[in-house]
């Protein structure tokens, strides 16, 4: 079996945006799109020859083929051994995790996370470095500037692997282990939660419903939940991964889980429902009658950590992105803990990780995790609120509202505006940088502004700035709009506007949320001129 070069030349739009590089599936297609993005990846690990790598991903469409390509290019590109789940499945977090067990000097992440598959839908390739994260910017930068640059990639001629068997097997003289999916991130779950207490909750008869969305988290699900915990079967829905998500749009919200959310609202809800999205790192937490904002669910877990074994000795400090909303900052700001910001993206997390600054982080966009991988993780979010649960005895809709009576209620909503011209949202983008100095102590409704800027981090560990990380406008009245514009989507642009508003715990905190947010909303509308700029009178998506 030998490698061969094999000649190409660049595609220009192989530019890994917020999560990887994520484009339709007719993209990927194209003769030598694959090969390109894997080659551009691989020599930007120079210490590659003899490493292990790790490849799996959230079972879309197209996941096999690039599963294959991937292997057989690693074979050429001189690793030693590489990890790849059965039926070259895994869940991202699950990636993280083999990654850092192993030693792994990182991994092949294939997925479009929450956005829909099939032919005709997305499709994506992302690496994470030896950490298990994301890579980080430097890293994306300098596999976008060899995409310009390749001449040629290498793969070796060799058959098809049979993925569907656990084993070891070769490929030339590159190792190739096909893993249990599951099975390494079954034992590290062990670790963090406490497995008794929760398998006595279900024994005393708590019900549960987790839709994994036909995508990734089926088999873990079921093999966590019904197994080892002993729900009852029929407990997790839609376990079965389908290449098309079964045309649904695997993305845990109010919106597209709509089956789950409509049971949990209806008088037969049972005690707690959850769901996970395409790759399994996204979690949506609803008790019965009330939808928990990610927001206020990060703030809840931070509250209750301590009572699960991986999280008794406490928290370093939490973090947050910039559009989450802050009420987590008010659980650390009692803990006595440091509470970071950071801007949208999970590899933002990574470093304060690694340093040992938090323990737990999340995002408005429905990631919740720990230091145990360095990806969010929407499995493990969902055990560790069934462990508070389990060990309060408080029902779900109990605890959040105690958590408000306590901290006070960041009210909390997110308009999207999608696939909208891209040249529009840059122009409304840069027309709101340009009136920022002009826009503190003007009056929109009942809300005055007090500050506005362009936010602009700075790592507290290794001192990199990331610019331009999205607009905030902060009102004297304690609420906040934030404008960004996504970096994930694979049509137009999507302008994405989060409005929140704080009431303290004195104050109303059972209020509809669009009712609360509407003058907020209406001052969002009104600074960036939304209509007017984007020709839409409505947002596409409120969540
Ligand atoms: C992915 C990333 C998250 C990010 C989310 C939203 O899921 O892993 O870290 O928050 O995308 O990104 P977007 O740029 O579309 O708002
Ligand atoms: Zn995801």
């Amino acid at each position: 079996m030998t490698a061969k070069s094999v000649a190409t030349t660049p595609f220009p739009d192989q530019k890994p945006g917020t999560s990887g590089l994520r484009k339709k599936v007719a993209v990927f297609r194209q003769p030598r799109y694959v090969e390109n993005f894997v080659q551009a990846i691989f020599d930007a690990i120079p210490e590659r020859a003899g490493a292990t790598l790790v490849i799996g991903g959230d079972g879309r469409f197209f996941n096999r083929e690039v599963v294959q390509t991937a292997l057989k290019m690693a074979a050429a590109n001189g690793f030693a051994r590489v990890l790849v789940g059965r039926g070259g499945l895994l869940s991202t977090p699950a990636a993280s995790c083999v990654i850092r067990k192993y030693g792994a000097i990182g991994g092949l992440v294939l997925s479009a996370s929450h956005n829909p598959g099939g032919p005709d839908g997305d499709f994506g390739i992302k690496f994470n470095t030896a950490n298990g994260g994301p890579a980080p910017e430097d890293v994306t930068a300098a596999i976008f500037a060899r995409t310009l640059a390749l001449t040629e990639y290498r793969i070796v001629e060799a058959p098809d692997l049979d993925l569907d068997a656990v084993g070891e097997t070769c490929i030339g003289a590159m190792a190739v282990t096909v893993l249990d999916p599951v099975a390494d991130y079954l034992h590290l779950m062990r670790t963090l939660v406490d497995f008794e207490a929760i398998r006595a909750l279900f024994a005393g008869g708590f019900r549960m419903r987790f839709d994994a969305m036909s995508a990734v988290t089926g088999p873990y699900a079921h093999a966590i939940l019904e197994g080892e915990l002993g729900a009852a079967p029929g407990t997790v829905v839609n376990g079965t991964p389908q290449p098309d998500f079964g045309g649904h749009h695997p993305d845990p919200n109010p919106v597209h889980c709509h089956d789950l959310y409509d049971l949990m609202l209806s008088p037969d809800a049972p005690d707690f429902g959850a769901a996970s999205d395409g790759d399994g790192d996204r979690n949506m937490i609803v008790a019965p009658g009330l939808f928990v904002t990610p927001s206020d669910s990060l703030a809840i877990l931070a509250a209750h950590a301590h009572r699960a074994p991986g999280y008794a000795a406490g928290l370093a400090g939490v973090a947050r992105s910039m559009p989450t909303s802050r009420a987590v900052d008010r659980v650390a700001a009692s803990l006595g803990i440091p509470a970071y910001e950071t801007p949208t993206g999970w590899k933002f997390f990574g470093s304060l990780l690694d340093a040992g600054l938090i323990t737990l982080c999340g995002e408005e966009s429905a990631g919740t995790g720990s230091d145990h991988v360095r990806e969010k993780d929407g499995l493990w979010a969902v055990l560790l609120w069934l462990n508070v649960l389990a060990a309060t005895g408080t029902p779900a809709r109990d605890l959040v509202h105690a958590h408000w009576a306590r901290f006070g209620r960041d009210y909390y909503t997110r308009h999207d505006y999608e696939e909208i011209d891209s040249d529009a949202a840059k122009a409304l983008m840069s027309g709101l940088r340009a009136k920022l100095a002009d826009l503190p102590g003007q009056r929109f409704g009942d809300l005055t502004v007090a500050t506005a800027d362009d936010f602009r981090y700075v790592d507290p560990v290794d001192g990199s700035v990331t610019a331009e990380q999205g607009v905030r406008i902060g009102f004297a009245e304690d609420a906040r709009v934030v404008y960004r514009l996504s970096g994930t989507g694979t049509a137009g642009a999507t302008l994405r506007v989060y409005v929140e508003r704080f009431e303290p715990a004195t104050g109303r905190l059972d209020r509809p949320v669009a009712e609360v947010l509407a003058s907020a909303v209406a001052a969002a509308c009104a600074i960036a001129d939304i209509a007017a700029l984007t020709g839409r009178d409505a947002p596409s998506v409120v969540t």
